[in-house]
């Protein structure tokens, strides 16, 4: 039952990212360290480059590596940098800083995308968009390791629950079940 299909290009919103089981995409100071030696699926990557049209982050992620791009040098979709100061960003080919409605900046992503999908890498711009019901997916890839503190995939205190379904299978309500062994080395 949870054995996904392949992503398809067909023009979504996606919000995308690697997780730690305990929720969080980012370590404190939005370190990614954490990622290193963990692995994906064979063909993951590829499966991505495929489907994925242009990129939507925050001026935080690219302010801390600007000129970065997602995926390999594969990928050659745009990016868009969402900013209320475009006019002191870093400026790389292929990024555009927007200063716009969250709804606009999801509107010119996705004509860039040309049928393809909209990635969305900034949790606090996903939160925006799931607030408004413009996420259509939440594509997550589960890393085995718990990190206790950090920048979480959804951080919203005070909020209501956001009730999901699984993308496939016949019970769209089901938990999934997961089983860990703890490693000693770190
Ligand atoms: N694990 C993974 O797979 C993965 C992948 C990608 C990223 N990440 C992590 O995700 C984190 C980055 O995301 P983040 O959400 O913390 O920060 P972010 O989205 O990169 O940056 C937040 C900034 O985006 C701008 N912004 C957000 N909403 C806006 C709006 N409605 N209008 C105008 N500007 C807006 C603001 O910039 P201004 O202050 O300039 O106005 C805001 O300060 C990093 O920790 C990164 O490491 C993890």
């Amino acid at each position: 039952m949870f054995d996904l299909a392949p992503q398809q290009p067909a023009g979504k919103v996606l919000l995308h990212f690697s997780m730690s089981l305990d929720g969080f995409v980012a370590a404190p100071d939005d370190d990614v360290n954490w990622l290193t030696g963990i692995t994906g699926r064979d063909g993951v990557e590829e499966e991505y480059i495929a489907t994925t049209g242009a990129v939507l982050g925050g001026r935080k992620g690219w302010d801390r590596a600007p000129g970065a791009r997602p995926y390999s040098e594969d990928w050659k979709g745009e990016i868009f940098v969402l900013t209320h100061h475009p006019e002191d960003a870093t400026p790389a080919p292929g990024v555009t800083f927007l200063n716009c409605d969250v709804a606009e900046a999801v509107r010119i992503g996705l004509e860039a995308a040309k049928g393809r999908n909209l990635e969305v890498h900034s949790p606090t711009i996903g939160r925006q968009l799931l607030e408004r019901g413009l996420i259509d997916e939440i594509d997550l890839h589960i890393a085995p390791v718990l990190l206790g503190d950090g920048i979480r995939l959804f951080d919203n205190p005070g909020g209501l629950p956001i009730r999901l379904r699984h993308a496939q299978g016949s019970q769209p309500r089901a938990e999934i079940d997961v089983r860990y062994h703890f490693v000693a080395e770190a």
